[in-house]
């Protein structure tokens, strides 16, 4: 089952169906927080929502079509981030990624961001990953702007959030451009 060290602090794991308590409690404590910006949050409403998604998950690690990762910080469950799919015929990713509320602020996504980027061009031999945040986040969007990664243009209503449109930022980095060392 994969699992990565990013940091002293931080690592990453796929999850199974016996982390689904964890997980809800995680997303419960944080609702507020996570569903300004993620559409999903108001759908799970009880642990067993999380089984068939936590099936979906680890079926697409298993063809090799990306991943969801939790994120442990210090060994306690604490967001998660992964490649909703990888696209292999174009050589090309997209990462996503949500931390609870708590956990802010210590550079754990940043990091964690950092390492898929490394493995989907050293490992997986990809020659781009994207990442689309919502224009308003800037949280989020300064995580692919410390990365250095760059910033391709605005996606017009690119994301229903439960009541409104809202229009996302892409940014993208290429395998040439990506300096491993840094
Ligand atoms: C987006 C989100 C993951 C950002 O979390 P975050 O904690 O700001 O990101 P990081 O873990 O990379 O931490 C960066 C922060 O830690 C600080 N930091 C401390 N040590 C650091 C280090 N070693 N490296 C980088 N940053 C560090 C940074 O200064 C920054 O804080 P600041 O915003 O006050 O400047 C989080 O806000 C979230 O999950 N939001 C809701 C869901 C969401 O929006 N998901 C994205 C959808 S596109």
């Amino acid at each position: 089952m994969f699992a990565m060290k990013v940091n002293d602090v931080v690592s990453l794991k796929l999850l199974e169906q016996e982390d689904a308590k964890e997980l809800f409690k995680l997303v419960d404590e944080s609702r507020d927080h996570l569903r300004e910006w993620l559409p999903w949050v108001d759908s799970m409403e009880q642990v067993t929502d999380y089984e068939p998604i936590i099936e979906t998950w680890l079926k697409k690690f298993s063809e090799h079509d990306g991943y969801q990762a939790g994120i442990l910080y210090k060994g306690k469950l604490v967001g998660m981030v992964g490649f909703h799919e990888i696209d292999w015929a174009n050589r090309k990713t997209t990462i996503g990624y949500w931390l609870a509320e708590n956990y802010q602020g210590n550079g754990i996504m940043t990091a964690s961001v950092k390492a898929l980027i490394a493995q989907a061009f050293i490992e997986y031999k990809l020659n781009r990953v994207e990442i689309q945040c919502g224009a308003g986040n800037e949280k989020s969007k300064a995580i692919p702007e410390r990365l250095g990664l760059k910033q391709e243009g605005i996606i017009r209503d690119a994301e229903y959030l439960y009541d409104h449109f809202h229009d996302c930022v892409l940014y993208s980095v290429l395998a040439s451009e990506w300096n491993a060392e840094e």
